[in-house]
């Protein structure tokens, strides 16, 4: 049996980034607060493994206020804590954040430091800008992801969040107006193309900025290569990582035996003796070590 492992599975550059960044502050030896706005990764372990290490993480805009006004109410108690308190530090994340939370953030005090990908940034700038020379925004994208809830804060006017080309199909807007469509970092290409396609098929007047990052165009297309000759596929990633879901759809789409695991611990193979190829990819939020536990399980086992 051969097993197959994509060479595009695992930490993307702008994963990397944030999560090295965090690991940086704590082997910097900070005494201070370490806080990651919302979890550094859709990965437990890695999550865990930092949380143990001290850092702490702030899920919304509400935990800001319980630590800012931690942070009055010790100073009123205590003038030493109110100085060990004070400070601190806050890594923001790939997905990036909103222009509303940025500024929150900024008015807590604490040191903040920007680990949004290079990427996201670029799609931030594309939005305020086009937005700004009074074209409408169409982001393509899940609505509710923290990446599509930044992109949308950066529009200086209209903007429309479209998931799939269906939705796109329903679209019913002014014709005679010019519209400038992004997309989210990690959505499917083929769907981005169709509802591109949609759009245009559809008389709509619009500048297409295609903003889908080089990382997740190699591992969708890869995983879909490896999905279609494999017997049995394998993607690793958090179960709440929207990349990771993606994959999975795309590799289910050719491959039957398809199963979603966060860790080894998730995978119970019954491999028949008829499988000749099984297939390993993982979402850019899964480290290394997951990805070679489950390939050395499957070459051991089976
Ligand atoms: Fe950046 Fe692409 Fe990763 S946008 S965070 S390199 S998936």
């Amino acid at each position: 049996m051969e097993v197959i492992v994509a060479e595009h599975a695992g930490f993307c550059f702008g994963v990397t980034k944030a999560v090295e960044t965090v690991y940086d502050q704590i082997e910097a030896g900070k005494t201070a607060n370490i806080y990651t706005y919302g979890p550094i990764i859709h990965n437990e372990t890695v999550v865990s493994d930092l949380e143990k290490k001290g850092v702490k993480v702030i899920n919304g805009i509400e935990d800001l206020e319980a630590i800012v006004g931690k942070k009055s109410d010790d100073s009123d108690n205590c003038a030493d804590n109110s100085e060990s308190e004070s400070k601190g530090t806050i890594v923001i994340r790939s997905h990036g954040v909103t222009r509303d939370v940025q500024a929150a953030l900024e008015k807590t005090g604490l040191e903040i430091i920007d680990a949004t990908c290079p990427f996201v940034k670029r799609i931030h700038k594309v939005v305020d800008t086009e937005s700004s020379l009074g074209k409408r925004i169409i982001v393509v994208g899940s609505a509710n992801h923290p990446e599509v809830e930044g992109i949308v804060s950066y529009a200086n006017g209209p903007v429309y969040v479209i998931e799939s080309p269906e939705e796109a199909a329903k679209f019913n807007e002014n014709k005679d107006l010019e519209y400038t469509l992004v997309s989210q970092t990690t959505f499917n290409k083929k769907k981005f193309q169709e509802t591109v396609e949609i759009f245009k098929n559809n008389g709509y007047n619009i500048n297409v900025v295609n903003t889908i990052c080089n990382a997740t165009d190699e591992r969708q297309t890869e995983a879909e290569e490896i999905a279609r000759k494999a017997d049995v596929m394998i993607v690793i990633g958090g179960a709440s990582s929207s990349n990771s879901r993606k994959l999975y759809d795309i590799c289910s789409k050719e491959c039957d035996n398809t199963y979603f695991i966060q860790t080894l611990d998730d995978l119970h193979l019954d491999l028949h003796d008829d499988v000749k190829i099984v297939g390993i990819t993982a979402g850019a939020s899964t480290p290394k070590n997951i990805i070679e536990e489950v390939q050395n399980y499957v070459r051991t086992n089976f």
